[in-house]
Parts: structure tokens; sequence; C-alpha cells
């Protein structure tokens, strides 16, 4: 099942997930479907928040984003990065920040470069309940760390500069009003 894409906006998009249960039927069945959304709309990320459920939840698929890889290493990782993240906690992120221009489904045709450490350590549940620690660098991270904001309530746009997010004001008033246009199903003000 395709959900519609909540709006920036929507205060589902604010507030921090809660944990799940697992293993649960109703888990796996929620995952294979945020998978659906996420290739339907097409992106490489997408958080339960941003279809309305405010779980710790998210998945992943990066293997669009191997061309942009910073190596053939990081290449061949992203063209296997498929994955569903539940109960996830991020347990160290190190390095120096770098930049890299990001999205959201949320946010239609907003692209602003994010500042983010490029390695991390992650622990995880399965959908069987096991769980994995593992380290990811590079954009395998960055989408991660994109997705792991959702289910804090916290959006590409809170990491901008006053500045930034000020004349992005009108665009943003737009999308959560309801004046947006895009290729997926959207909804409004989702609580
Ligand atoms: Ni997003």
């Amino acid at each position: 099942m395709v959900y519609p894409i909540v709006a920036f906006g929507s205060p589902v998009l604010k507030r921090v997930a809660q944990d799940v249960e697992v293993p649960s039927d109703e888990t796996v069945q929620f995952i294979e479907d945020l998978f659906e959304t996420m290739y339907a709309s097409k992106g490489v990320g997408l958080a339960a928040p941003q279809v309305g459920l405010s779980s710790r939840i998210f998945v992943v698929d990066g293997s669009p984003f191997s061309e942009d890889a910073a190596s053939p290493e990081e290449a061949e990782v992203l063209k296997t990065f498929k994955r569903a993240f539940i109960n996830p906690v991020i347990l160290e992120e190190s390095g120096e920040a770098w930049g890299f221009e990001e999205g959201c489904l949320s946010i239609p045709d907003i692209h602003e470069t994010v500042q983010r450490k490029p390695s991390i350590l992650i622990e995880y549940q399965t959908p069987e309940g096991e769980f994995i620690e593992e380290t990811f660098t590079g954009l395998p991270a960055r989408i991660i760390q994109h997705e792991y904001d959702h289910i804090e309530g916290i959006l590409f746009l809170d990491r901008l500069t006053p500045l930034k997010r000020r004349m992005l004001r009108g665009r943003l008033s737009d999308i959560s009003s309801g004046k947006v246009s895009a290729s997926y199903r959207m909804v409004f003000n989702v609580k």
C-alpha cells in the first residue's frame, strides 16, 4: 500500500517518535508499505512520521545515489544499501562535518546544503527483533542521519542558518498550505 506523504507544517513531523515492539506482523507489513511508498515517490529514505505514524522506524535504499559516491568502494556499498531500521539509536558520530545538498519528500523542491559528520555507529533492531550494531560512512551515513532526524522530530531545515531559513519562509508556507506540486500524493497538516 502506498501512503500519501505528510507535508512540511504537519505537527507529526515535529514530534519525537515512539519505540515499537518487535517482532510483530504489523511492523513487517508496515515496513513493506514504507518501502513501496518510498519507491513510488522516488526517495532514498523514508521515515514513519512522513506517512503519519509517530514510530521509530525508517527505511533506506541508497542505490540511486551510487553514481554520486565519493569512491568506487562507497558506490558498491550504496548499490546494496537497502534496509529497515527499527528502534535505532545513533551511538556515535565522528569526523569533520561535510556539506551535501539534501532534499526531503515532505519538503518538495527545496534543496539545501547540510553539514553532518561523516561516520556513525548505529544500533537498531530487525523486524525479527534482533539487535544489530553497524558503522556507516559517507552518503550511507548521511541518509541514515537525515532519516534518524525525522524520528527525533527534526527536519533538515532545522540544521540551516537562521538567514537561510528566513529566505525559504515564503516557499515553506506555500508547502504547508498545500500550494505545492509533487509527482506523488501529499497530505497536509497531519497531527
Ligand atoms: Ni526527509
